[in-house]
């Protein structure tokens, strides 16, 4: 399949929009940007659209999608049960990288939920993302668009480096702002659960949910038996392909240690980088999560550029979204730890 590249600049804009809808409508998939990652979007309400992701992404078949929307009125379809709970979130968070797991509506094919009787729903910010949604009329599936596992993609290129030849277009947008993903909460549990960390911190969700549990996933691999209430925490993920550790400690710690080290790499803090001996990289400002998440995934796209044996990352601060990075950090170093 040759994969289309829709280009957003002034004389294609319209064309570019129009096309990814037509697209959509006739079953195919399309990456879209949105402000946290590329998603790969499909019709919610066709089970063959939707069966392409799991297919170009080789998703495991258990792991739910997301359902985007870009108006409150297209819930209807997609949710019998929209809580006086999801409506206070739906203010705070709407349009933002929120998603919310509410009960599904009989429209949503199960196969978009993986066969559970939720679904996840978020209305993202980003203009391009609404107007491809307005523009087909449709709610729209979209998990990462990136293949299982690997680092999710930020950026146009991401995309293609993984997906070109398996889908049918790819919209060229920027570099998405936020660059982790969405926060998920399931509001189907009583008290509501955060499932995932992401773009809307936990201070800032619990101002609107004062009881909300952390799911243990969030910050610790969960038991191989164990049941997990969000199924795409169970998977390592977002791993380069390098060996990849994440350190935690002070500044003076993690340089003194990466300068014992050989054949490696340092992914570490924007101010360490002068200090390091070995190969490296800064992802961020100690001081502003926000850099951190913004760099995160080209940052582990990159490290396999470096051919080395082992990848050492200083973990940031679990403030703010600092917890998200915290959260991709640890499955892409498939929960190895080191704390100086
Ligand atoms: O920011 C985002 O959320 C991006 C952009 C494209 O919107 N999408 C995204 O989708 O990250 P994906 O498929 O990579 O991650 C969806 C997460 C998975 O961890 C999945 O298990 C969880 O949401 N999820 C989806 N539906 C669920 C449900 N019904 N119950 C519990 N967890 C669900
Ligand atoms: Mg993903």
């Amino acid at each position: 399949m040759k994969t289309e590249r829709l280009s957003l600049s002034q004389v294609f804009f319209e064309s570019s929009i129009k096309r990814s809808a037509e697209i959509l409508n006739n079953d195919g998939i399309v990456a879209i940007p949105t402000e946290t990652v590329y998603g790969l979007a499909a019709s919610a309400y066709s089970k063959s659209a939707v069966e392409k992701i799991f297919i170009a992404k080789g998703r495991p078949q258990d792991n739910p999608l997301i359902v985007h929307i870009s108006h409150l009125d297209m819930l209807n379809d997609i949710t019998s049960d929209f809580s006086d709970i999801a409506k206070k979130c739906a203010d705070a968070f709407w349009p933002g990288p929120f998603t919310m797991v509410l009960k599904r509506g009989e429209k949503i094919p199960k196969s978009v939920s993986a066969g559970l009787d939720t679904v996840a729903v978020r209305m993202p910010s980003d203009d391009i993302a609404r107007q491809v949604i307005e523009a087909s009329g449709l709610p729209l599936a979209a998990p990462s668009a990136n293949i299982s596992g690997a680092p999710s993609p930020t950026s146009a290129t991401h995309v293609l480096n993984d997906l070109d030849g398996k889908i049918d277009a790819v919209i060229m947008g920027d570099d998405c702002g936020v660059g982790v993903e969405s926060t998920v909460v399931s509001l189907c549990t009583n008290p509501p659960r955060l499932l995932r960390p992401g773009g809307v911190t936990v201070e800032q969700l619990k101002e609107v949910i004062p009881d909300l549990v952390i799911d243990p996933a969030v910050l610790a691999q969960p038991k191989s038996d164990e049941k997990v209430a969000s199924p795409g925490m169970k998977y390592k993920h977002y791993a380069p392909k390098t060996e990849t550790v994440l350190v935690s400690g002070d500044s003076e710690a993690y340089v003194g240690f990466v300068n014992t080290k050989s054949d490696c790499l340092a992914i570490c803090f924007d101010d360490e980088y002068e200090s390091i001996k070995t190969q490296k990289i800064a992802y961020g400002d100690k001081n502003n999560e926000e850099t951190f998440a913004k760099n995160l995934f080209s940052v582990l796209r990159k490290a396999d550029d470096y051919n080395v044996k082992t990848v050492y990352i200083h973990s940031p601060s679990k403030q703010g979204v600092g917890l998200a990075v915290y959260n991709r950090l640890i499955r892409a170093a498939s929960f190895k730890e080191i704390v100086l």
